[in-house]
């Protein structure tokens, strides 16, 4: 049962006071003090998490480093199997999980349900492809000048201690996607929950730990993330980060790693270019999926479309048509509502109606929308939007799509480009060819040809450049990020 599995990650009151994991004992922080984690659904108290001292960390990252190095010993086939352990348990509590998830991020049931399943799979199927990691030997006479005699026993090796800092928008999804691919490869893991999310990845920990995980190998790290980033990611014992998260927090973690191998996923706009020959219904349709889902808080939300005026007229026309049929704004607990609920906090959707006044009283047109309700933001379609306007200019992690004309498809290029963002971008046309040659244009992590941005399946590398990531993620490309070679140089007899 749920309650006695999960029985002891709390006080078990109302609301729970819950408890950070250092490694082998659940427990409240010294500090004794904790910060409340808010439904943006009701305004209701999910419960508290820790403000941890940082000698709490301290404590925590100490018995990761030694606890490392007999993880990183046991056999690849036992930390499979724990590993598998673990995504069977998160199957066997999804109900249990997704009614968490739901009230403490305001997904859907539908979405909830699908970041529950979808994690259970990626975490499975880290643990078959792991094991098909191979490392390799190279011989001295392949270069020019040198003779046989010396061969490299090539093999992946641990980085030691892995920081994984999670998002609110999937706290079970891509914090297990940082957990996953680090036991795996041998590493400790400590992890950095969101505060909202951070309840929902605080039960992911309880499961890898009732897996199996040996004590000190993974735990917790609670608090802001002002702390957190000042204290324990320049900490000498974190070996590597692995971030998800806004791009300004992003830069400000990449400051402070100094020299340590990172593996982030940031911000990114997301355009999409509808060319004259595309499929408007599917363009239409991709739009308002890509730029609605979970009311727009997604990294890879389409933020703004790029078309010229007369394809944007009869684009925006079709959105506006269809809309009704996609998207329908309310409580998420509703099996009425479609894509639209409250984004995460009244504080983040006043940010969004900001950036959107800010942008009409430049001159875009607000078409549908546009308006707030405490954390509500209605969707929103916007026209006449140019680049440099606050809507798009830094993400805007909402419900709010805009469109922004362009003359050519160099430009739309151009204007892709000159972002500062570069995750992922769509393009729409028949003809996918022109499409592939369109794609190598762009300076962005990935791109879609007649879908909308998104980072599955999980296993196709996902990244993002420029302030939108750094490094590779995806099932394989993740567990190389969470390892690193170690070249051995012996005498080959001859
Ligand atoms: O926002 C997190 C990013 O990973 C998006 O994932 O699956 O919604 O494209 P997805």
């Amino acid at each position: 049962m749920p309650a006695d599995f999960f029985a002891d990650i709390s006080d078990q009151q109302t609301p729970p006071h819950y408890f950070y994991f250092d490694g082998s004992t659940w427990k409240p922080s010294a500090t004794g003090a904790t910060v409340e984690v808010i439904s943006p659904i009701d305004g209701s108290i999910v419960g508290t998490i820790p403000m941890l001292s940082s000698q709490e960390m301290d404590t925590a990252l100490l018995r990761a480093t030694e606890a490392q190095v007999s993880w990183e010993a046991t056999p690849m086939n036992k930390r499979v199997g724990i590993v598998h352990l673990a995504a069977d348990w998160i199957r066997h509590f999804q109900d249990y999980l997704v009614a968490l998830l739901i009230r403490e991020v305001g997904k859907s049931k539908d979405e909830a349900k699908g970041e529950i399943a979808r994690t259970a799979d990626l975490i499975d199927y880290f643990a078959d492809e792991v094991q098909s990691m191979r490392g390799m030997t190279l011989d001295s006479d392949n270069f020019p000048g040198f003779e046989k005699g010396r061969i490299a026993m090539i093999e992946r090796v641990a980085h030691g201690t892995v920081l994984a800092i999670a998002p609110f928008n999937y706290p079970v999804n891509l914090t297990a996607s940082k957990i996953a691919p680090a036991l795996l490869m041998g590493n400790s893991v400590v992890v950095k929950p969101p505060t909202q999310g951070g309840i929902s990845a605080l039960h992911l920990v309880r499961i890898f730990e009732k897996a199996g995980v040996p004590p000190g190998v993974i735990s917790t790290v609670t608090g802001t993330g002002e702390v957190v980033g000042e204290h324990v990611v320049s900490h000498p014992m974190v070996s590597m980060v692995a971030f998800t998260g806004n791009s300004d927090t992003g830069v400000a973690i990449a400051g402070k790693a100094a020299m340590k191998p990172l593996l982030f996923e940031c911000g990114g706009n997301n355009p999409v270019v509808v060319m004259p020959d595309a499929d408007m219904v599917v363009a239409a349709r991709e739009i308002i999926k890509g730029a609605f889902a979970y009311s727009g808080q997604r990294c890879t939300g389409i933020k703004y479309v790029l078309t010229t005026p007369a394809i944007r007229e009869q684009l925006v026309a079709l959105v506006l048509k269809t809309m009704p049929e996609m998207v329908k704004m309310g409580d998420p607990r509703s099996p009425e509502t479609k894509l639209v609920g409250p984004v995460i906090s009244e504080e983040a959707a006043i940010k969004i109606e900001q950036a959107i006044l800010a942008s009409v009283k430049n001159g875009a047109k607000c078409v549908i929308g546009g308006k707030r309700n405490k954390a509500m933001i209605e969707p929103t379609v916007l026209t006449n939007v140019v680049p440099s306007m606050p809507i798009i200019a830094k993400e805007t992690f909402g419900p709010v799509v805009s469109f922004v004309d362009v003359s050519s498809f160099d430009e739309a290029a151009v204007i892709i480009n000159r972002s500062s963002y570069g995750l992922q971008a769509s393009v729409f046309t028949k003809d996918e060819g022109s499409g592939l040659v369109f794609a190598k244009k762009l300076n962005v992590g990935s791109v879609q040809v007649n879908g909308s941005p998104q980072r599955g399946p999980d296993h196709f590398p996902f990244l993002g450049v420029k302030r939108s990531g750094v490094g590779v993620q995806g099932v394989r490309y993740s567990l190389e990020a969470m390892s690193r070679l170690r070249p051995v140089v012996l005498n080959k007899p001859q």
